[in-house]
């Protein structure tokens, strides 16, 4: 069964409380949260007060996605507002293993998100260090985009240089995520759905993310 985190980014921040309660009762397994400084993305979204008062709601882990410059500056901030996993960016970290030593040094699961243009590749190096590995699957910094398809070929190499390597990295897609292409996304070897507005702008959040939970 694939992991099933919900991007709260395309919630309806007026009614947070509501959209925590409804993540608590449904099958989710995390809870997916962008933050975005303007800077290494063309978009501002929430950040740590959001965080630490959802925090307070909220029951399962916070899989926090940090789409900001210099991202070694906030991690223990982060983890003091209740993230349990971090990802940074490839292209946003000078010195990318120190940023995961210091994630995995304040007790976080490690991971790293790359850009379309950012072949997995590049990972090689400190594959071994990471809990997960975010391949983005749109352009960061929007919800409501559409899916890239050569993101499959990306999910594909990554699997293999895993298995290569026997390690045990979960795989993430995000960014247009739907019912219809997560069977394929989990075919080549995803683990984990982060989805936004397939699960946030359907009629039935829950039933949603159900179907998401049960595809094979
Ligand atoms: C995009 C974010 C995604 C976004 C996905 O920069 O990283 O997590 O919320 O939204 P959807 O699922 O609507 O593409
Ligand atoms: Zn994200």
């Amino acid at each position: 069964m694939p992991i099933v985190a919900p991007s709260l980014l395309a919630s309806d921040f007026l009614h947070l409380a509501d959209e925590a309660k409804m993540l608590n009762e449904s099958e989710a397994d995390w809870y997916h949260l962008d933050v975005m400084d303007g800077r290494f993305v063309p978009n501002i979204s929430f950040g740590l007060p959001v965080i630490e008062q959802l925090r307070v709601a909220t029951t399962k882990p916070f899989d926090v996605h940090l789409m900001i410059e210099e991202p070694e500056k906030f991690t223990e901030a982060f983890k003091k507002a209740g993230a349990d996993h971090i990802i940074v960016h490839y292209e946003a970290c000078r010195n990318l293993h120190r940023n995961i030593q210091q994630i995995k040094s304040l007790d976080m699961k490690a991971g790293v998100a790359v850009n379309p243009h950012t072949p997995v590749e590049l990972l090689e190096s400190v594959l071994c260090e990471l809990d997960q590995v975010i391949i983005m699957s749109v352009n960061p910094g929007f919800g409501g985009q559409h899916f890239i398809p050569q993101t499959f070929q990306k999910i594909r190499q990554l699997r293999k240089m895993i298995r290569e390597r026997g390690l045990h990295v979960l795989i993430e897609i995000d960014g247009g995520v739907t019912t219809e292409n997560a069977p394929a996304i989990i075919h080549e070897g995803a683990d984990v759905l982060i989805a936004g507005s397939t699960v946030f702008k359907s009629a039935d959040p829950k039933a949603t993310i159900r179907t998401l939970k049960n595809i094979k």
